[in-house]
Formats: C-alpha cells, sequence, structure tokens
C-alpha cells in the first residue's frame, strides 16, 4: 500500500545510508559507545525511499524499526563490521550517506571474560584504545566520478572550517553540518539544524525542524546535487 506513495524521482538509484552508533567491546558485557540514536540515518533512508530510490541501510545498535519492509537493513555492531560491510556495498551504489556517529577508537586486546574489579589494582584501570578505520575517507578514496558521497561533521568549534577540512581530507562530495550551537537539537532529540558544504563553500542552511524534516532537505539537496 505504501508503495502506492513513492514518487520515482530516484527510481532504479541505490543509495546506501550508515545510522547509529557503533560499539567497541570492553569485555564481554561492556563497550564503548555514544550518544548516537539513529533517528537521523532513519529519517533519510526513509525519505530516499519516498523517493523511490533502491536504499540499503547500515545501522549500529538502535531499537528503531525498519520504517519499510522493502529497506535492506544490515545491522552491525562494530565500526569494523560497519566498514566491512560498506565496503562490500559501495561499488553498486549511485549515493552512500555517512551518518552513523562510528566509534573514533577501539579496544585490539578485548578481554576473553568480564572483568573483575578485585583483579585490578589500585582501584585504577587503564584500557589502550586504537584508532578505528575511517570508513567515509576508505570510500572518498575508492569513489568514482558517477558516486555521490556524503558525510556528517559535528564540531563545537570553527564549525565551517573543520567542516571543510573534513570534506577534502576525505574526498567527501558534500558534508553535513550538524549544529551543536542551538538547543533542542543533535542527540537524542527529535529536532536539528544543519548546514550543507561542498567544496564551494555553504550550499543549504536550514532553520531548527524535525529531523524528518531536515531529512527531506539532505535527500532533495543530495539528489539535486551536480558534480
Ligand atoms: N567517520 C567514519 N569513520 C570513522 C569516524 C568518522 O566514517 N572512524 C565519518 C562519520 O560517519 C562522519 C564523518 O566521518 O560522516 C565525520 O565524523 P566526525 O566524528 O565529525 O569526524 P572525525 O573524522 O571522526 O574527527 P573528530 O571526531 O576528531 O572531529
Ligand atoms: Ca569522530
Amino acid at each position: 500500500i505504501q508503495s502506492f506513495f513513492r514518487e520515482k524521482t530516484l527510481a532504479g538509484k541505490k543509495v546506501l545510508i550508515t545510522a547509529g552508533p557503533t560499539y567497541e567491546a570492553i569485555d564481554p558485557v561492556r563497550f564503548i559507545g555514544n550518544h548516537s540514536s539513529g533517528k537521523m540515518g532513519f529519517a533519510i533512508a526513509e525519505a530516499f525511499y519516498f523517493l523511490g530510490a533502491d536504499v540499503t541501510l547500515i545501522t549500529g545498535p538502535t531499537h528503531l524499526k525498519t520504517p519499510y519492509k522493502e529497506i535492506k537493513r544490515i545491522d552491525i555492531i562494530s565500526a569494523n563490521e560497519m566498514y566491512e560491510q560498506c565496503q562490500a556495498h559501495f561499488s553498486d551504489m549511485d549515493f552512500a550517506v555517512l551518518s552513523a556517529a562510528v566509534a573514533d577508537y577501539y579496544l585490539e586486546d578485548v578481554a576473553q571474560f568480564k572483568i573483575k574489579k578485585k583483579d585490578i589494582p589500585s582501584n585504577n584501570l587503564t584500557l589502550e584504545l586504537k584508532e578505528t578505520v575511517d570508513i567515509l575517507a576508505s570510500l572518498g578514496s575508492i569513489k568514482r566520478e558517477n558516486q555521490i558521497l556524503v558525510g556528517f561533521a559535528l564540531e563545537t568549534n570553527n564549525e565551517l572550517a573543520n567542516a571543510q577540512l573534513k570534506l577534502i581530507s576525505k574526498n567527501a562530495d558534500l558534508i553535513v553540518l550538524n549544529s551543536t550551537q542551538v538547543k533542542g537539537a543533535g542527540f537524542g532529540s527529535d529536532n536539528n539544524k544543519i548546514t550543507i558544504l561542498s567544496k564551494e563553500g555553504i550550499i543549504e542552511n536550514s532553520d531548527l525542524l524535525s529531523k524528518k524534516e531536515i531529512a527531506t532537505i539532505i535527500v532533495s539537496t543530495i539528489s539535486n546535487y551536480k558534480k
């Protein structure tokens, strides 16, 4: 029934979307993670679906339900698993939108058994962390001329300059900058305010809107973007 309401604007186009956090294991019962709810990425998946695109959604742990059964959902837990799934699917894609909040660090040595307090000397536990693979940069380095690669950025200072630097250094076509300066936007919230940058500079600036409305703006900007 829902398919009846789908437009054909992006019929035949393939889109990869990443969403949610990643969890990096410490031991069998603990992890390092972040506050991403997945709402923004799921809303982007839904907006692409409404325009008729063939959507693959690679998501970290979230309570969200897949909005439509035609959206191909791949559940992963860690940054490395997200990387592997992105690598496996990217070559087929017309668009890739990496909205996941990927953990920046992981433990190379995950404890086989639960870490017990009594085994930790002097009440101080030190964990050694390594940088995770940069998924956006990895796709940027294999991207073809006809593929559009979109990253996200969240900055607390020098927002535009830092976002522009990410665009260039990761070879993305567009960066969606999430505003942290506005009350009621961001993690867990239903609202967001964004700026979209290309190599040429700012191409879109939104008001504070619901994540669904923001997703519609993001998807129409991406699908109308000409390199
Ligand atoms: N990203 C990624 N793989 C990582 C880390 C980030 O693909 N290991 C992607 C995110 O999905 C996002 C973009 O890179 O699309 C920017 O993420 P952000 O956390 O803002 O930037 P980082 O490069 O991780 O730098 P920092 O956190 O130090 O600002
Ligand atoms: Ca980061």
